[in-house]
């Protein structure tokens, strides 16, 4: 377990502006020792201002996003075409831009695609346990106002899973049905970054860092994630300040 890193930045734009940069010049560094890096995108509105950035930078720092493997941390159980998709938005507004190689982005079954959540659970599951490499290169997660990460929610019996991918069907973020990786498949990282935005996100951020006593995933779940190699906690003002 890494002791958690905290950078803080002035606001959204200029937070998303930083991680964007750090994520390309890590996929590109791991692309030159000859890896194909994995990552795990988060949904949530801190997630498409880094999609935006991530496309205005492209292949400045070199990174080959043909030569990236997509997952995603969860996955809101909605149609194919709807809004509400993590993976309909980062395609939209990143992955196709960028040229990433569709063989490589690997999403959440849709609700028009298979029978129930636990049968797209299930799925992904699989095709984690088929295509991941076993360690995420980077593992990127929004944080909820009660310290949820993926769909991973406070008190919630998802919690305990110890699968690869668990569905959630009564969130109490809408869409209630989602998809979600485990504590155990998200620990499966060399690098975890949290990217935290806004005043409502304080008190959270504030819980999952606390040292004395330290924070319980099953009240705050941000804190039962870390990295192999570094933990980093990306904040703008607003989120940090309850630190
Ligand atoms: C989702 C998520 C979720 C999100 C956080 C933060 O699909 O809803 O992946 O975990 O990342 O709720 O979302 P915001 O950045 O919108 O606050």
């Amino acid at each position: 377990m890494t002791e958690p890193l905290i950078e803080v930045h002035d606001d959204a734009t200029a937070l998303a502006t930083a991680v964007a940069g750090a994520l390309v010049a890590r996929l590109a560094d791991a692309q030159e020792r000859g890896e194909e890096p994995q990552v795990a995108l988060t949904g949530g509105s801190i997630a498409d201002q880094l999609h935006h950035q991530l496309t205005r930078l492209g292949n400045d720092h070199g990174t080959d996003w043909a030569r990236v493997v997509f997952w995603w941390g969860d996955e809101r159980f909605v149609a194919r075409g709807s809004d509400e998709r993590n993976a309909g938005a980062a395609r939209a507004a990143f992955l196709d831009p960028v040229g990433a190689d569709p063989g490589k982005v690997h999403e959440v079954p849709a609700a028009d695609e298979v029978d129930d959540v636990a049968a797209a659970a299930a799925a992904y599951a699989t095709t984690l346990r088929e295509h991941g490499s076993g360690e995420f290169e980077v593992v990127l997660l929004g944080v909820g106002p009660d310290g949820h990460v993926a769909s991973l929610f406070p008190g919630h019996p998802a919690l305990d899973d110890e699968g690869i991918a668990v569905a959630v069907t009564d969130s109490p973020k809408p869409p209630p049905q989602r998809v979600s990786l485990t504590f155990n498949a998200l620990n499966r990282a060399r690098a975890v970054w949290f990217i935290v935005s806004g005043e409502a996100k304080a008190e959270a951020v504030a819980k999952a860092l606390a040292e004395h006593p330290p924070a319980d995933p099953h009240e705050v779940p941000a804190a039962g994630v870390t990295g192999s190699v570094e933990t980093v906690w990306f904040l703008d003002r607003e989120s940090a300040s309850k630190l």
